[in-house]
């Protein structure tokens, strides 16, 4: 059983921006299998199974190969991958531990690897692939760990696009910058406040933000765009944080 639209395989599926794009991706027109390591992608897929869709969902590691093949075999053909699941946390680059770096790589890079691989090799030709980078990919505090792993994944994109163009398989990445969700509370109500004077939106992201450009990307509407990271993050890498209202044009 297919959705109007095929397969979507969504990783990182329980909270946050994952279960955004479940949502997003259901409500497009897709059948969406719902990965994550936690429970609760249980009742995302269920929540959504009782509002009329079609989601279903299953607790896996997207570091277990076997798992995520077996997984693969039953859902395909796919039609669109979406690459979200991760972790991060903060650290003092000189305390930083090569097991916090390892950790990082292996879940938000290799893992990322492990499902686009598999996924791909059971995708239809012509399908979408969407990589959760992080605009951390251009420098954050305390992060080395986490924005290593997240410009890796910017260079697996690229080198993916290419790769698995003969099949015109389309992949790119959308790197979300301070989005609303439990990954944004580890940081101090402080420092949260600097977040937001950075934004030129004057608002943090929801999952919803990012859930549209991943929902374009994976899109038949996309006919022409690969190997590219498209920012979505209000505006903060224009660098210029929020203005006085003295100085808006528009005040
Ligand atoms: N929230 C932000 O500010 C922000 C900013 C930039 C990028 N991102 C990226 O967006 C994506 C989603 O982040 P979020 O904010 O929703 O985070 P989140 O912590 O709320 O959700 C991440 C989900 O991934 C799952 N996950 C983690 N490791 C896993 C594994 N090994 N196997 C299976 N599932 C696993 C978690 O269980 C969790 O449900 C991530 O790739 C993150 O790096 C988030």
């Amino acid at each position: 059983m297919s959705g109007r639209l095929g397969t979507a395989l969504v990783t990182g599926a329980a909270k946050g921006i994952g279960r955004g794009i479940v949502e997003r991706l259901a409500q497009d027109g897709y059948r969406v299998i719902a990965l994550d390591r936690l429970d609760a992608v249980h009742d995302v897929a269920a929540s959504l199974r009782a509002a009329g869709f079609d989601v279903v969902s299953e607790v896996v590691d997207i570091r277990d190969r076997a798992a995520i093949a077996a997984i693969a075999d039953r859902a395909a053909p796919l039609d669109v991958i979406v690459n979200n699941a991760a972790i991060t946390s903060t650290h003092r680059f000189e305390e930083l531990t090569e097991e916090h770096f390892r950790e990082h790589f292996e879940i938000n890079t290799v893992g990322t690897f492990v499902v686009a691989q598999e996924g791909a090799r059971r995708m239809r030709n012509g399908g979408r692939i969407v990589n959760i980078a992080s605009r951390s990919f251009a420098g954050a505090p305390q992060m080395a760990h986490y924005a290593a792993s997240k410009t890796a994944v910017v260079g697996l994109t690229r080198a993916m696009a290419i790769d698995l163009s003969p099949r015109d398989i389309k992949v790119n990445a959308v790197a979300p910058g301070v989005v609303d969700t439990d990954m944004l509370h580890y940081m101090s109500e402080e420092r949260q406040k600097v977040m937001l004077s950075l934004q030129l939106l004057g608002r943090i992201g929801q999952p919803e933000d990012i859930a549209r450009a991943v929902s374009f990307l994976a899109s038949p509407e996309n006919t022409y765009i690969t190997g590219q990271v498209l920012i979505v993050d209000g505006g903060r890498s224009l660098g210029q944080g929020q203005l006085p209202p003295e100085e808006s044009p528009y005040a």
